[in-house]
């Protein structure tokens, strides 16, 4: 083809425009050395760039050439702002390079027409900055200005900008305050999760209104492992929208964010336990909010809806009217301004002390937010929805970092409500006439009792022993438990409606249970006198290894529900707790077996024909004179979960080195879980296999271990195994349990 002159122009003059129009665009590099794009308000920007970094702070670095803009001059307590002149906003992103503190108030902001349209802030506490890309594709051709923002004082009170550019490449992976929108037409957006992947801030807004504070969930990154659900069903027909921290490019979940109708929750999972309360999906932590009325057990539990890791703390429901049997309830509290929803109690208020309402179910929680304070939400459709006070929250000290945990009854005697609080390594009472303004009575632990870690989780009841009424003071330890990381040990003693004095004839610090997964479990409240039980459950985990437990969809169950008695373990008066009554009705099944005698071993080849891990075994063992004896449950890929009497040294040990899988963390099974055992000539045992959990009482549970574990196949078989003279196991029975 021939080409002439004029033509070749033309070819070669748009090909100029279009190489033109893909050129970066500086918005400013801080190379002039100047701020002359900029307005500069307060100091903390100086009045020019920065060459790197201020005196006293730590090397600045990842930006390019001489300058950048920096708010720390004179330090991070400093504030300022810069203000861009007006500009076009000519190509599909704007990139820069960012660092400085996370918070709310260090900030980088897209203006465009006047309305702010970005707001970014660093993604992690760095001195060096990170390339991030705003898309401006659909606000080409308008008017757009750029403000940064220091108006944070403090550690970390700074930011750090440098070569904002206009450009059609992204130049980031990582895409700030990125929004994905809906128009709700379905009950549940449903977000792909990945279990062990890092947290992402996610809001939710309806019609452009932000609801409830930001979630923190772990959006699949590079696989899928489970589902979590936000419902949107209140907002059918509106726009919804998530806008999350910053997602990276190359994330393969935000994309596949989708509505659903429905939420398929059930997974199927190995571990699901038959007859402990589990939550339906999602993580569990303590029990809360425990009360008794009008014929129904509530169960509330610390929760996280988006995720099978401890975040989020919501309050679960569930209730029972059996203790047995749970129906799941919709969430009860939800986190808000002031903070998640840590542990707490709940009481009937039947004299409206509150104002609430006659017999509101009146819950007293912990609000954690920068601060730990206690918080009322009211209830006055029996538990099923709850108002939060509006002038939350109640109680607040913030000298006392760890300060948490509320347990609240009503104590006839003084007429007055009694809190006892977790206050770092002691346990602190206060009083209050209307569950509104409290005083401080007393505080107890200094100087008895474990003090290895933080105490969680108090709790504070009367119970008679041998015709005397005596009072127990229930205090969670993290870590510091016997068996190491998590456990509740207690104190026996009087209270006067001031304060607990605890009988000194106790070797403390003693435990509820010695076993390595009991924690944080308090009592129900208002049980009815004609019962007059005192009724108790913990979480069955430890904080050791709870995060990574072999589940998926859901993490973690309860314990069985245990009635709390006074007993004497043969040495001293010991906290017994054992399994309620009406866990009997769970026997589908039962075998009696002849007895055995034996001064060596024994096997128990088939516990049942058609075993799927949830069953019951009893037994009554002669000790004679045997030295040691071990009862050791095996499956046929030759795991097994070990449980020795050693009589010679009195303890009680639970092995679960080779229970099947071990390795979640290096904690799981690097210990055998020791328990005092007084020597005796007999002893009854009771033993609750459930899936994934051990619970074995002796005694009536005077002594006590709770161990979780994870076989590959449920146990079936039983070997006995004896040291010394010979051992005799009379009426041993197996439960299957439905
Ligand atoms: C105990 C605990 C409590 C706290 C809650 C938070 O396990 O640490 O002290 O309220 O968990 O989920």
């Amino acid at each position: 083809m021939k080409i002439n002159k004029l033509n070749t122009g033309i070819v070669v003059s748009a090909m100029l425009l279009m190489s033109c129009s893909s050129q970066d665009i500086m918005i400013d590099d801080f190379e002039s050395g100047t701020f002359d794009k900029w307005k500069v308000e307060g100091d903390a920007f100086s009045s020019t760039p920065a060459k790197g970094s201020f005196p006293g702070q730590q090397d600045v670095k990842d930006f390019q050439g001489t300058y950048l803009a920096n708010s720390f001059n004179g330090g991070d307590d400093s504030r300022g702002t810069l203000l861009s002149k007006d500009f076009t906003i000519e190509r599909n992103y704007i990139n820069f390079l960012l660092g400085g503190g996370m918070h709310s108030d260090t900030y980088i902001e897209l203006i465009v027409d006047g309305k702010s349209t970005y707001i970014t802030r660093s993604i992690v506490e760095s001195e060096s900055l990170l390339q991030m890309t705003w898309d401006v594709t659909k606000y080409k051709g308008k008017t757009a200005a750029i403000k940064i923002v220091d108006n944070q004082r403090g550690g970390w009170g700074h930011i750090l900008v440098d070569n904002i550019e206009m450009s059609n490449t992204s130049k980031s992976n990582i895409m700030p305050d990125y929004t994905l929108s809906f128009d709700a037409s379905m009950n549940y957006l449903l977000v792909p999760v990945e279990d062990q992947g890092p947290e992402s801030s996610v809001q939710l807004s309806v019609d452009g209104q932000k609801v409830g504070v930001p979630m923190n969930i772990r959006v699949s990154q590079t696989k899928v492992d489970h589902w979590v659900p936000i419902n949107i069903e209140a907002y059918k027909g509106k726009p919804v929208s998530l806008t999350f921290g910053h997602v990276k490019k190359t994330d393969i979940g935000f994309a596949q964010i989708k509505q659903s109708e429905t939420f398929d929750y059930d997974y199927n999972e190995k571990y699901r336990p038959a007859y402990h309360f589990s939550p339906q999906y999602g993580w569990m932590n303590d029990p809360n909010g425990m009360v008794y009325y009008n014929g129904e057990y509530h169960l509330f539990f610390q929760s996280n809806p988006y995720g099978s890791r401890w975040a989020n703390m919501h309050w679960g429901h569930a209730i029972s009217s059996n203790l047995v049997k749970w129906e799941y309830k919709p969430t009860s509290l939800a986190p808000d301004s002031i903070g998640s929803i840590f542990s707490g109690s709940a009481v009937v208020d039947k004299n409206n002390t509150a104002g609430f309402g006659k017999d509101a179910i009146v819950a007293i929680y912990t609000s954690a937010g920068a601060l730990q304070t206690q918080s009322l939400a009211y209830s006055l459709d029996k538990g099923r929805t709850f108002t939060k006070y509006e002038h939350n929250p109640v109680l607040s000290d913030p000298k006392i970092a760890d300060f948490r945990d509320p347990k609240v009854f009503w104590h006839q005697k003084t007429n007055q409500w009694i809190m006892s609080l977790a206050t770092s390594q002691t346990i602190t009472f206060y009083g209050s006439k209307n569950l509104k303004q409290w005083n401080k009575l007393s505080e107890f632990g200094e100087g008895i009792g474990n003090h290895d870690g933080v105490w969680e989780c108090p709790d504070l009841f009367p119970l008679k022993y041998n015709g005397q009424l005596k009072w127990v003071l229930l205090a969670s330890i993290n870590p510091g438990g016997p068996n190491g990381g998590s456990a509740t040990q207690y104190f026996i003693g009087d209270f006067d409606g001031k304060s607990f004095n605890p009988d000194m004839t106790i070797p403390y610090p003693v435990w509820l249970d010695y076993g390595r997964d009991n924690y944080a479990g308090v009592t129900w409240n208002n049980i009815p006198d004609a019962d007059g039980r005192r009724l108790f459950i913990g979480w069955m985990n430890n904080w050791d290894y709870a995060n990574f437990v072999p589940t998926l969809n859901f993490r973690s169950a309860m314990t069985l529900p245990r009635e709390l008695k006074l007993a004497n373990n043969g040495k001293h008066v010991v906290l017994a707790n054992y399994p309620v009554h009406e866990l009997e009705s769970l026997r589908s099944e039962t075998v009696l077996l002849e007895n055995i005698s034996t001064d060596k071993e024994f096997v128990i080849e088939k516990l049942l024909n058609v075993n799927n891990g949830a069953y019951e075994l009893e037994m009554e063992v002669d000790v004679l004179e045997s030295e040691e004896f071990v009862l050791e449950l095996q499956n046929k890929s030759k795991e097994h979960l070990d449980f020795i009497f050693d009589l010679k040294n009195e303890t009680l040990n639970v092995d679960r080195s080779k229970s099947g899988i071990v390795d979640i963390n290096e904690k799981f099974a690097s210990v055998v879980s020791k328990a005092p055992l007084t020597k005796k000539d007999k002893y009854k045992i009771r033993l609750f296999i459930d899936s994934a959990s051990s619970e074995l009482f002796i005694d009536e549970g005077a002594v006590t271990q709770t161990n979780i574990m994870f076989p590959g196949e449920p146990y079936n078989s039983l070997l006995i195994k004896n040291k010394g003279k010979v051992l005799k196991i009379n009426n041993i029975k197996i439960h299957k349990l439905k």
